[in-house]
């Protein structure tokens, strides 16, 4: 069967790279892709490296242009997706990028959003694990799905493993990441002007403020926390187009052993696919994963400061968001789990 698709928000990075992906995915056929300001502009205009998608043309982002599909991805800024997911309730699969139903509590999305709250879909990290077994479980014939934060879902993989295991302890994590500005998105923004980007490190919403703080600790309440959750979050905007390298400490849990810790993350990922534990003493730098569906982890146990730190690195357009979103849309149809996705990256 080939299922048809339609991809809005197609002129922006998120929608640009689900059809990167889709491009080579053999059952799917990319039949509508929609935009806002950009609408009816061919798309080879705003997504040049997309030569085979060169046939189609940016429509308006409406219900009735993206009704009818067999699946529909959302690939708009965040509070955009409700009103569509509103009106698309006969389409078999729909799957969102933003974040309006990621987050379970309306709480959480008034003090870190605002706006309509809308319910919360099956989360598209497959491998994090919940409750003794894998998030992929939930993904499985799901009709809804809300792919991951891209900070959110690789700082919520570095450290969910130990939570689960119950070796480290989940009330004083601290997570500083480097970013690259194509996790903004395209939109012209003056902080993202490469004058003032080139050559600097700047960090960005310092002091509990970052939006992917609760979808965190809602990840690492499914893998087992309990009791309070503290997540210190520094993200740091650096020069490079694409990725996250993510380095996530939390204190170790009374009476854990070094070997019982590192057990912990080979027993999580060990037969995973897309997400790697690197052999002790390796780190993975962001060029590692440029282009790959691929979270690529280091994990050191420091003694001294009493502390597990888990380094992981990933391409946020890829396993943060679009990689994310395939896989869990692979696994929702029951297609090969890896289909059109890569673990290799591009290098240099
Ligand atoms: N970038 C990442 O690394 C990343 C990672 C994880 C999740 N996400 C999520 O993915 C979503 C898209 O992010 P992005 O980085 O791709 O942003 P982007 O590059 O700025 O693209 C935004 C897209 O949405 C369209 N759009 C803007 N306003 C709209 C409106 N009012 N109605 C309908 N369409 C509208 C734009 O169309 P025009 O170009 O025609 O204006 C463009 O196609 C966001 O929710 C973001 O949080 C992004």
């Amino acid at each position: 069967m080939t299922y048809s698709v339609a991809v809005s928000g197609a002129s922006g990075y998120a929608g640009g790279e689900i059809l990167r992906i889709l491009a080579a995915h053999p059952d799917v056929e990319i039949r509508t892709v929609t935009a806002h300001s950009n609408a009816g502009q061919p798309l080879i205009q705003h997504q040049p490296h997309l030569r085979s998608l060169a046939h189609l043309t940016l429509s308006e982002t409406s219900p009735e242009v993206l009704a009818g599909h067999d699946i529909v991805f959302l690939a708009l800024p965040h509070g955009q997706s409700g009103q569509y997911t509103d009106a698309l309730g006969d389409t078999p699969l729909v799957i969102d990028a933003g974040a309006d139903h990621r987050l379970t509590t309306e709480a959480d999305w008034d003090r870190f959003y605002g706006g309509d709250f809308h319910e919360p879909w099956a989360y598209g990290v497959p491998e994090l694990p919940v409750a003794g077994a894998k998030q992929r479980e939930r993904l499985v014939g799901a009709s809804r799905i809300a792919a991951p934060g891209c900070n959110a879902s690789t700082v919520s993989l570095s450290l969910a493993p130990g939570v689960a295991a119950g070796v480290i302890d989940s009330a004083d994590i601290v997570t500083v990441l480097a970013v690259g500005p194509s996790g903004a998105g395209k939109s012209l923004k003056t902080n993202l002007l490469a004058s003032e980007v080139l050559g600097t490190a700047n960090p960005y919403a310092v002091g509990g403020t970052h939006r992917h703080i609760p979808e965190i600790a809602q990840a690492l309440r499914g893998a087992g926390a309990e009791g309070k959750i503290g997540i210190s979050f520094t993200p740091v905007l650096v020069p490079m187009a694409r990725g996250i390298l993510a380095t996530s400490t939390a204190p170790i849990a009374p009476g854990a052993t070094d070997e019982q810790i590192r057990a912990a993350w080979e027993t999580a990922y060990g037969d995973e696919t897309f997400v790697q534990l690197l052999p002790a003493g390796q780190f993975p730098r962001t060029a590692d994963v440029v282009g790959a569906n691929t979270a690529l982890m280091g994990l050191a146990i420091d003694r001294d400061a009493n502390r597990v730190i888990v380094v992981t690195a990933v391409d946020n357009l890829v396993k943060g968001t679009a990689g994310a979103a395939v896989q869990s849309m692979n696994i929702a149809l029951g297609l090969a789990e890896g289909t059109a996705l890569s673990v290799n990256g591009v290098a240099p």
